[in-house]
């Protein structure tokens, strides 16, 4: 087999995109941390929010800047994008200028960063099927409820039978058909359960059968993500994560359990979502082509379990 006929034609960038057709299940809130751990990485980062209404991630940022420039402190920031809204009375026209300015962005950084985080609106549209088909790691956040498995397949009453393909999950492989067809890259889609709840419960263990069985169907990988935790919400005004000096910040000047745990949880989100991880004196591309490597001999072993099942 000639490694080079099979081999992806790689940007610099590795682009993360967060998205799922299904509203607040933390989208923003793991574009936030993702690209702040990513920073305090010490890798060259830029972001692009797309959801031109809410703007969250940018709001975030602008706080966070803000809190920065009222105490005279220095904070990582990432080279952000706010994608405009394009508000002409002509759909089609907006998209076609949404798109532009998306494929602009991209253009700007691909080069000059290592990792791009694209945080989106949840929504189905031309711009949005274009941001997952660019997308190296499509992280998707999702509670643990059988209304959030639904938009990757249709959930029966009898949970044992194979329900459809969902809208969702088939924007994703369609996504990943033309990704193939384009650069013969591929999107490594893992699912992220979001919020979960501290008492493991019934419900959590039946959502992790199902989602086991659905993994070889729709080639995907589950990640445990954030617990539901106050610490991931309650310092947006500040523009601060948990990931930043915030003992400096609390009454007390040291960090609580929780606080600390949910340090250790998006160290362990970043470590599984296995992304392109530079060792010293390696080159960025040099880093995503392992990534690639290892990738795909994952995909191809899960999809030949699935044929073998039939
Ligand atoms: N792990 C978490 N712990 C606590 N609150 C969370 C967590 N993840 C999300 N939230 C909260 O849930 C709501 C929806 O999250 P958000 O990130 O805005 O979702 P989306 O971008 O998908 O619409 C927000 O109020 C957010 O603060
Ligand atoms: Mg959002």
């Amino acid at each position: 087999m000639a490694i080079d006929d099979d081999h992806p034609d790689l940007r610099s960038a590795h682009v993360i995109v967060v998205a799922n057709e299904k509203g607040g299940t933390g989208k923003s809130t793991l574009s936030i941390h993702l690209t702040i751990a990513l920073l305090k990485a010490g890798y060259r980062v830029a972001s692009i929010d797309l959801d031109t209404r809410q703007r969250t991630l940018t709001r975030f940022l602008e706080n966070r800047q803000s809190w920065a420039s009222a105490g005279g402190r220095d904070i990582e920031m990432p080279f952000h994008h706010a994608l405009d809204r394009a508000t002409t009375a002509d759909v089609i026209e907006n998209e076609t200028r949404e798109f532009a300015g998306f494929a602009d962005a991209i253009t700007q950084i691909e080069h000059d960063y290592e990792f791009v985080v694209v945080d989106t609106p949840a929504s189905d549209s031309y711009l949005m099927r274009l941001a997952h088909s660019l997308a190296d790691t499509l992280v998707s956040p999702m509670n643990d409820s059988y209304i959030d498995i639904d938009v990757f397949s249709r959930v029966h009453h009898d949970r044992a039978r194979r329900g459809m393909i969902a809208h969702y999950a088939d924007l994703v492989l369609d996504a990943r058909r033309k990704r193939r067809q384009a650069d013969a890259g591929l999107i490594d889609w893992v699912l992220v359960r979001n919020r979960i709840a501290s008492l493991q419960s019934n419900n959590a263990r039946q959502i992790a059968i199902s989602l086991g069985k659905l993994a070889p169907e729709l080639l995907f990988r589950t990640a445990e993500g954030l617990h539901d935790r106050v610490i991931f919400r309650e310092l947006f005004p500040i523009g601060l994560t948990a990931l930043d000096p915030i003992e400096a910040a609390t009454k007390t000047g040291v960090l609580t359990g929780s606080q600390l745990a949910a340090r250790q949880e998006i160290m362990s989100l970043i470590e599984t979502l296995r992304l392109p991880e530079r060792v010293p004196g390696m080159a960025h591309l040099e880093a995503r082509h392992l990534w690639f490597e290892r990738l795909s001999a994952y995909y191809a072993d899960l999809a030949a379990g699935r044929d073998m099942q039939g």
